[in-house]
C-alpha cells in the first residue's frame, strides 16, 4: 500500500490485544490506528488508546433498539474514520449480516480456539471438557456466520493436565498476541489476499502457524 493503511479496532474491555496491536503497528511507517471504537463506555481499553493520542469513539447497544439500529450507528462511527480495516479485538457483540456485508474483506476478528473448534463464548472451559492437548486461537475474516470465516492465522498452545480455565485463558491471550499483532503487520503491508475459494495467502508467507516448534 502506497498510502498509510487504516485500522479501526473495536473492543468491548480490557483491550489486551488492542495493546498489541497498536504496539505491534507502531514499528510501521505504513499503518495508522485511526480509531478505538468500543460498545461499552466504561471499557477499560479506552483509556489506555486515549493515553496514546487515538481518537476513541463509544457506541452503547443499550441505547439502540435492535441490533440492525446499533449497528448501523456503529457502521457510520466507523465509516466516517475511513479505514482499510476493522479489527475485533474481544468485541463482544454479535453482529448483523447487514454489518458483515458493508465491511466484508476488511472485517476480522480473533476467537480464542482453534476454529472450527469451540466456538460461541467459554471456549476454555469447553477445551477443557473435550480434554484436547491443545488449544488456541484464530484470526479469521468475518462472515455471517458466528466464529466462522477464512482463517488468517492460528496460534497454539498445550493444554496441561491440571491446568484450571484462568491458567488457559492466559496462555492462550498471550498468544492472541502475538498472533493479531503480526497480521496486522501483514495487513498493513498489503500482503493477506482472500481468494475466491475461501482460502487465504499472505505474500511472502509460507506458515501462517504460530506456536512451539515441534516439528
Ligand atoms: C480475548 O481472549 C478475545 O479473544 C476474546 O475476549 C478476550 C478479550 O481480551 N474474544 P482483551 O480485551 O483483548 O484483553
Amino acid at each position: 500500500m502506497s498510502q498509510s493503511c487504516r485500522f479501526v479496532i473495536l473492543i468491548s474491555g480490557r483491550g489486551s490485544n488492542m495493546e498489541a496491536i497498536v504496539d505491534a503497528l507502531s514499528g510501521l511507517q505504513n499503518a495508522k490506528v485511526v480509531a478505538v471504537m468500543s460498545n461499552e463506555p466504561e471499557a477499560a481499553g479506552l483509556a489506555w488508546a486515549q493515553e496514546k493520542g487515538i481518537a476513541t469513539r463509544t457506541v452503547c447497544h443499550r441505547d439502540y433498539t435492535s441490533r440492525e439500529s446499533f449497528d448501523k450507528a456503529l457502521a457510520k462511527s466507523i465509516d466516517g474514520f475511513n479505514p482499510d480495516y476493522v479489527l475485533l479485538a474481544g468485541f463482544m457483540r454479535i453482529l448483523t449480516p447487514g454489518f458483515a456485508n458493508q465491511f466484508e474483506g476488511r472485517l476480522i476478528n480473533i476467537h480464542p480456539s482453534l476454529l472450527p473448534a469451540f466456538p460461541g463464548l467459554h471456549t476454555h472451559r469447553q477445551a477443557l471438557a473435550f480434554g484436547v492437548q491443545w488449544h488456541g486461537c484464530t484470526v479469521h475474516f468475518v462472515t455471517h456466520k458466528l466464529d466462522h470465516g477464512p482463517v488468517i492465522a492460528q496460534g497454539i498452545v498445550p493444554v496441561h493436565d491440571g491446568d484450571t480455565e484462568a491458567e488457559l485463558a492466559r496462555r492462550v491471550l498471550a498468544m492472541e498476541h502475538q498472533v493479531y499483532g503480526q497480521v496486522a503487520c501483514w495487513l498493513a503491508d498489503g500482503r493477506v489476499q482472500q481468494h475466491v475459494d475461501g482460502t487465504v495467502t499472505v505474500a511472502g508467507i509460507h506458515s501462517r502457524a504460530f506456536g512451539p516448534q515441534l516439528l
